[in-house]
This record gives structure tokens, C-alpha cells and sequence, in this order.
């Protein structure tokens, strides 16, 4: 027989929600997935031996600074490991959004936990996240590259001892990722599978692991014609003969210039006139390529860059640093916190992903934010996969929307705010 949780735990999970859904959609997503339950089952018996290693000094659980939770979704990881026994933890997950769901769900689970079990989350991988910790658990990131940032800084600030368990779904793990574990950990082992999920746990940091040179973030230098031309001022006879990228590991396409985005910043000589441009918006602003275009693009105007993800806001503060450009930068969801017509263009790259799964949800809540937040006459300029067909969703969501220009893999639209 595999180890089973306790049923008081299963219990607490069981009340679990994915915020802000509430779980009973049939097609959306759950609170507590088969990797929560896997990750949950192999670290309770660790939880238990650190709280022993702690009864010597009077405390009967895993101490605040020993346990750190990383990608939690809804809240299974955080709520799970206190629910067996920690006496506190600290976590980082990257999307916004899952940080407010984690937050809700422990709130609504403090009377079944009790009190006085801090939770204190970071923005970043750093040392106030993880020093000293000796179990990390972790909802393994979807890209090799957010995985490889996450492991070098488990084996940078982590305690030597430390245990890191590291699960996903089998269709999404590969030998690679082991690899990323096995550069840094002498020890990688996979626990055996459950319910079409496994864990990885990696032990003995290697202590040149500890010293190397962080990977992350990457900082390129790009020449992209299409970029440089976007990022010249009409008024110019010149543009700049590069632009920096810096891109934390989780942020979408890496130091490299998107393929989309590449087709967006094509159509740049038919964007608004600098003299109709005073606000102007990077909806989901990844690095911050399209931050950076619109402020040298136009020197006058007041930029906003906003996205969910903390590793993209991270980037886009050090590739607008980089630049030598300053613009205010969100970390929201979806807009949400822009004010209702403050923006005369909007430029949108939407998500087509929610972690592992498609999902076209987010998108749709970015064209209604374009639309609530253009001023009349104010234009979103949006490319997607053609075969997505947005036209008729732009429409509704902002204003009469054309084609301005399409190939076999994308198109790029104007939709005008009346
Ligand atoms: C296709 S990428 C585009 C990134 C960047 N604008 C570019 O063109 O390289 C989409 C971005 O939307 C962000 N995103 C996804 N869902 C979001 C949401 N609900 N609210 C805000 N940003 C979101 C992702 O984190 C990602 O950075």
C-alpha cells in the first residue's frame, strides 16, 4: 500500500477552492491536483522528521524558516504542509493571481488550521525566500529555463541539507529536467508514479552549484530590424542600433524577440501619430519589448507596462533600466487596476497558455480591459494566431477591428475604440 495522507489533511484540501472560480465548472480547473497529493504524501514524513529534529529545542514541527513552497496553484501546497504539521513556511509563485487564490484559501482555512502559522511570501528567488530552508516543494514550471532559475537559487540560498521535491504531470516532465537538477543536486531520484503524476527529489547541494555564477537573468543585446524601426520616433531620422532585453527565467520568449511580436512591431509605421499618443499601454508585457519600443517610440508619452507574472514584471523593470528608459510597471491581473479611459494605444501579444493548458480566457479579459480603458478614437493593436479568429471578440470587447496585415501563422489587428 503507497502512503495515503492523513484523513484530517485530505479533509482540509478537500475545502480547497480555485479561486477565483469556485470548482464547480466542469471544464475548469481544481484546487488540489494529483501532484499536490503526490508532492504532500512523499514530504509528510520529512515534515515530521524536521519537527523532531526540533523537539530538542521544545518545538513538536517543521520551523517557520525550514519549509518553502514554490508554483503553488490554489493554495494545496501552502495550506497542505501546514495542515501537516509545519509551523509556518514561506513561498513564491510566480502569477499574481495564484498568490491572491493562495492567500484566500488560507484565510478560509485559518479555523481548521489554527493560528500563529505564518506564511510569508516573496517576489523574488532570493535569499529572503530561502535561506537556511531544508524542504522545498515545488510545482514544476512548465519551461526548462523557469525550472534552471528556480534550481540555482534553491542550491545558492537553501541549507546544505536541504531536500528539494519537485512534482509534475508525466506528459510534462522530461529527462531534461532531471538533468537541470542533477547539474546542481548530487542526488535526483523519481519517486514512482501516481495518478499520472511523479516527483523528482533532489538532495547534497553540489558546492560548486553554490558558487556558479547565476544563469538568470539573461541579458541580450537585440538587432532585430523590425524592432529598431519600431523603436525609432517618427520624428527621427535615426533610430537606436540596439535594444536590451533582460528576461528572468520565467518570462515569455526568453532574451529573443517573439515571432508575433516580430509581425506586431511590423505594422509600427501604421500605429497612432505621436501627437495623438499622451498614454500609452504594454497589456501582458513579458520582458518588455513592447514597453521599451512604445517609450522611445514615443519620448512624450506616459507608459504603462503591466502582467501577472512577477518574473515579467522583474524583467521589463531591468529592460526599461537597461534602455536608460523609465515607464510604471504593474503587476496585475489582466489590467485590472488601469483606470477606465486612460490610454490612447494599446498594444496586446495575449497569452494563448495558462501554465500547461490552452486557454484563450485571459485573452478575452484583455480585451475587455483594451476596451474599458481606451479613450474614444484610442486604438488596441493586438496579433494572435490566425487561427484563433479574435476579430469578432475585438469587436465586441473594443471597437470596429480590421486586418491590417496577416501570414500563414499570425495576424495583427486594429480595433478602434468609438
Ligand atoms: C504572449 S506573451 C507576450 C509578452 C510580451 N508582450 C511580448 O510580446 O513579448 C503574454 C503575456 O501575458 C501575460 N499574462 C498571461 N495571463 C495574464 C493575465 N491574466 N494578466 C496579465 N498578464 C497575463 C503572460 O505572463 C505573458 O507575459
Amino acid at each position: 500500500m503507497p502512503p495515503v495522507l492523513p484523513e484530517s489533511v485530505t479533509a482540509t484540501l478537500d475545502r480547497l477552492v480555485p479561486w477565483p472560480d469556485d470548482g464547480t465548472r466542469a471544464d475548469g480547473p481544481v484546487a488540489v491536483d494529483a501532484t499536490d497529493r503526490l508532492l504532500l504524501t512523499e514530504a509528510a514524513p520529512l515534515l515530521a522528521g524536521l519537527g523532531r529534529s526540533r523537539a530538542d529545542d521544545g518545538d513538536q514541527a517543521a520551523g517557520v524558516d525550514d519549509v518553502v513552497v514554490l508554483g503553488d496553484r490554489f493554495g494545496a501546497l501552502t495550506v497542505g504542509a501546514l495542515a501537516l504539521g509545519a509551523a509556518g513556511l514561506r513561498g513564491h509563485t510566480d502569477a499574481v493571481t495564484a498568490e491572491w487564490a493562495i492567500a484566500r484559501n488560507l484565510e478560509d482555512s485559518a479555523a481548521t488550521l489554527g493560528v500563529g502559522r505564518p506564511v510569508r511570501s516573496f517576489g523574488a528567488l532570493g535569499p529572503e525566500l530561502l535561506a537556511g530552508a531544508r524542504l522545498v516543494l515545488l510545482q514544476l514550471p512548465k519551461s526548462l529555463a523557469e525550472l534552471t532559475e528556480i534550481v540555482e537559487a534553491v542550491a545558492r540560498y537553501a541549507h546544505d541539507d536541504v531536500i528539494l521535491l519537485a512534482g509534475g504531470r508525466d506528459k510534462h516532465m522530461s529527462r531534461t529536467m532531471n538533468d537541470v537538477l542533477a547539474d546542481r543536486f548530487r542526488e535526483v531520484r523519481a519517486t514512482l508514479g501516481r495518478g499520472k503524476s511523479r516527483a523528482l527529489v533532489a538532495s547534497g547541494v553540489r558546492p560548486d552549484a553554490r558558487a556558479a555564477a547565476p544563469l538568470y537573468p539573461v541579458t541580450e543585446r537585440l538587432t532585430d530590424s523590425e524592432l529598431l524601426a519600431a523603436a525609432t520616433p517618427t520624428s527621427a531620422a535615426h533610430g537606436p542600433d540596439h535594444v536590451v532585453v533582460v528576461a528572468h527565467g520565467a518570462a515569455f520568449a526568453g532574451a529573443t524577440l517573439d515571432h508575433g511580436t516580430r509581425f506586431l512591431l511590423s505594422t509600427a509605421g501604421r500605429w497612432p501619430a505621436a501627437s495623438r499618443v499622451h498614454d500609452a499601454v504594454d497589456l501582458g508585457c513579458g520582458t518588455g519589448l513592447l514597453a521599451t519600443v512604445l517609450s522611445r517610440r514615443y519620448p512624450d508619452a506616459v507608459v504603462v507596462a503591466t502582467d501577472r507574472s512577477a518574473a515579467a514584471v522583474t524583467s521589463t523593470r531591468a529592460t526599461l533600466a537597461a534602455n536608460d528608459l523609465t515607464a510604471e510597471v504593474l503587476l496585475d491581473d489582466a489590467g485590472d487596476g488601469l483606470a477606465d479611459a486612460s490610454a490612447d494605444v494599446v498594444l496586446l501579444n495575449p497569452p494563448f497558455h495558462d501554465r500547461t493548458a490552452v486557454s484563450t480566457d485571459a485573452a478575452h479579459r484583455m480585451f475587455a480591459t483594451a476596451g474599458r480603458i481606451l479613450r474614444p478614437g484610442g486604438e488596441l493593436w493586438c496579433v494572435y494566431n490566425t487561427r484563433l479568429r479574435y476579430r469578432g471578440s475585438l469587436s465586441r470587447a473594443v471597437g470596429p477591428t480590421d486586418h491590417v496585415a496577416q501570414d500563414p501563422r499570425f495576424t495583427v489587428t486594429r480595433s478602434r475604440k468609438p
